[in-house]
């Protein structure tokens, strides 16, 4: 090859690279009708070749919990469901929640809003600083993914709200002040479902300690936006991946997307209008000793609809450690599985190798 045909190729090449930088949605509005290499994965791990997965991904109905129920008098089966499906599938259905249906349609529209801005405005938000606040991003983990995702997201840090919001995205004008009222509601939600979770495990002598670090706990919003794909047996809105935190509220449109890892097959998840997806995070399955499952879970893309997604991921302070707890280890019956853990060791550990696959949680595994 000439040297000047090889500077053009590495010209050409930065180029594609700075522009997959700006995200799908750009790369959309560009205009293209098949789905770039950088997004092509490998054919085992593609929606419909997946070795766990000779055709199309089975649908899955996922349990479903009343919340209603769970703070009347049917409480005590109520837990029993819920205890069920943490250890089952790792992932329930909440109905009846409580959070106000203009709320979320509120946070589902205006997030769509967001993604429509202009690519400038969107790309203030844009930081590699994993601390940022705010951040607005493509991909999984934009500078390390070799093949990317067909999404791009805003993460919002939710705490301690007064400092993080004056860093929120100032447009749409609307959006903090929704943004805001959903995060609360989401928040005042998790606070509820923990003291289910922690009634359902049995916890008695911590309950108000642990409850009262939760109040004071983390929270992060992940606004994904997954625009229409034309190839969308390629590629991966998001890779198989379990969640850091403690619980994770997921509140998507009504277009499916979200596949979970039951059995040993990815089943796609049909959504219920109204209602909300909750998973057992990482933290969750290393609190319980392993009783509560954080599953893996990963989002397929489609041809004809973009599709908007929010997730509320709720932990512990960050300056906490997370532990199993002690009541639920018996050295003789359930002995200790997991060495305790913080989040800056969760942080170091995404920063230092490809976040895929259950890799932070296996390595906190002591059997
Ligand atoms: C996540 C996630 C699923 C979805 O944000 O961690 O798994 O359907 N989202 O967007
Ligand atoms: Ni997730």
């Amino acid at each position: 090859m000439s040297p000047s045909i090889a500077i053009r190729l590495e010209e050409e090449l930065k180029d594609a690279g700075r522009r997959y930088q700006k995200g799908v949605k750009q790369l959309c509005a560009d205009g293209i009708s098949r789905v770039p290499n950088k997004y092509v994965w490998p054919v085992q791990e593609r929606p419909v070749n997946d070795k766990l997965n000779s055709s199309k991904a089975k649908l899955v109905n996922l349990p479903v919990i009343d919340f209603a129920e769970l703070q009347g008098p049917n409480r005590p089966e109520a837990l029993k469901s819920l205890a069920k499906a943490c250890e089952q599938y790792g992932f329930f259905q909440l109905v009846n929640h409580s959070i106000p249906s203009e709320v979320i349609s509120s946070m589902v529209e205006v997030s769509k809003r967001f993604f429509e801005l202009p690519y400038e405005e969107r790309a203030r938000y844009m930081s590699s600083n994993m601390f940022a606040p705010v951040r607005y991003g493509t991909s999984f983990n934009q500078n390390k993914d070799k093949v990317l995702c067909w999404r791009d997201f805003l993460k919002l840090t939710c705490h301690p709200l007064p400092d993080v919001l004056p860093h929120w995205p100032s447009s749409p004008t609307d959006m903090r002040e929704l943004a805001v009222t959903y995060a609360k509601e989401a928040k005042h939600l998790f606070l509820k479902l923990t003291e289910a979770v922690l009634d359902s495990l049995a916890v008695r002598l911590m309950r108000d300690q642990i409850m009262s670090e939760f109040e004071d706990g983390s929270q992060l919003m992940v606004v994904n936006c997954y625009p229409q794909c034309p190839e969308p047996d390629l590629t991966l809105g998001m890779p198989p991946h379990s969640d850091y935190g403690f619980l994770t509220l997921l509140l998507q449109d009504q277009v499916q997307g979200l596949q979970i890892q039951h059995k040993d097959e990815w089943h796609t998840v049909q959504p219920i209008p109204d209602a909300l997806i909750i998973n057992v995070g990482d933290h969750l399955e290393i609190f319980s000793n392993g009783r509560y499952k954080s599953v893996l879970h990963r989002v397929t893309v489609n041809s004809t609809k973009s599709r908007i997604s929010v997730a509320s991921l709720h932990s512990l302070p960050s300056k906490c450690t997370v532990r199993p707890l002690p009541e639920l280890i018996d050295d003789e019956v359930s002995p200790k599985q997991y060495m305790d853990t913080d989040f800056a060791s969760f942080l170091a550990y995404i920063s230092s190798c490809e976040p895929k696959k259950k890799n932070f949680l296996e390595s906190r595994k002591l059997i």
